[in-house]
């Protein structure tokens, strides 16, 4: 048995690709390096550079790797504001290219698919914290497109016995403990990346986009999780799949929330740097607070996040920006 990653050299792909190895798993590793960075790829997988929309590639992949019985789907892009300027962007990479990948596993017998999904698709929610069975209303492109995947799947499951998890994530922070992988998007949008940049003097400032949101100190709260607990239910969710049960989708969260005040201030004592901040208009499409009830995770694939302190999750963010100022340095 062996699994195919698509997306690997992705930020949280390539944690995921990580532990699938310490673990002592067969990794095959699809990225079109777009986004991802070849270096963050642990070298015992198996890497092939391409696109998942790209069917004759994709065929080839499957047919040089008999052994995979089961695809982890990461290769999406995934930023809320640029999905609003360039929704046909989103539509033709991530709801297209599942369709198109679907239908090559399809063809090759392959009936197992564990999808990032994303908290963006609930939008604006109802009641806090938020659960699996709550309204999905998307609010901007990017939870749209990620929505239509997750309906593309179920109706591919009754058709075609296809199998699926969908993990809908909250906020991603953190990195390798011992530093060797970590986040670096170009261009960098994410809360805390900025926040240790400025820290470590390669960006002047931070702006805190709203502090009049419906909030107890007004600023935006949200549910953070580190990357090695996300990798950890990937893989439990690939086992959910190879024991036979049914199609799923579960969130995956700390159920804790932090203003962005509250991760600037545990910033601060981390790094123990002053972190320079402005206030800043809203950004458009920020929910109030988004926190994620993950028990349904927590009890049926048995996941249990080791990352349970905002302070430990930085520390290691810091520990990448610090040794990392470039991050991987091949833009
Ligand atoms: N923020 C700032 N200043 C910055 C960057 C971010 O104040 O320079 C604020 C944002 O306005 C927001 C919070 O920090 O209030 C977190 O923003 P991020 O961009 O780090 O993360 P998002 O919550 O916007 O997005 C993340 C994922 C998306 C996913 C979403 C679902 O990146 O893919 O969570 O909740 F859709």
């Amino acid at each position: 048995m062996a699994v195919l990653v698509l997306g690997g050299a992705g930020y949280i792909g390539s944690h995921t690709v990580d532990r699938l190895v310490e673990k002592g798993d067969d990794v095959v590793v699809v990225d079109s390096l777009v986004t991802g960075h070849r270096a963050a790829v642990n070298s015992k997988a198996k890497f092939y550079q391409g696109d998942i929309a790209d069917k004759p590639f994709m065929r080839k992949v499957f047919a040089e790797n008999p052994a995979v019985d089961a695809v982890i789907h990461f290769a999406a892009f995934s930023l809320v504001a640029e999905s609003m300027k360039k929704p046909l962007k989103y539509f033709d990479n991530n709801t297209a290219g599942m369709i198109s990948l679907l239908e090559v596993m399809n063809e090759a017998g392959v009936k197992r698919i564990v999808f990032s999904s994303t908290a963006a698709t609930y939008g604006i929610p109802e009641t806090m914290p938020i659960k699996e069975s709550d309204p999905q209303k998307p609010i901007n492109p990017y939870g749209e497109s990620k929505l239509a995947m997750e309906k593309i799947m179920h109706w591919t499951d009754l058709a075609h016995g296809i199998k699926f998890v969908a993990l809908r994530y909250f906020n991603v922070a953190g990195a390798k403990p011992d530093g060797s992988i970590g986040e670096d998007h170009h261009p960098e949008t994410h809360l805390l990346p900025i926040v240790l940049q400025v820290a470590a003097g390669t960006r002047e400032k931070l702006q805190i986009f709203g502090d009049d949101y419906n909030t107890p100190d007004g600023t935006n709260v949200r549910d953070y999780v580190h990357p090695f607990d996300l990798a950890d239910a990937h893989i439990l969710a690939v086992q959910y799949l190879r024991e036979g049960n049914k199609s799923d989708a579960f969130n995956l969260g700390s159920s804790t929330g932090f203003s962005n005040m509250e991760m600037l201030k545990a910033a601060r004592e981390v790094t123990g740097k002053e972190i320079p901040t402005v206030m800043a208009p809203r950004r458009g499409g920020d929910p109030d607070t988004l926190i994620a009830a993950s028990d349904k995770a927590r009890e049926v694939l048995g996941w249990k996040p080791a990352f349970d302190d905002i302070h430990k999750i930085i520390e290691t963010a810091w520990k990448w920006h610090r040794t990392h100022p470039n991050g991987y340095a091949d833009r």
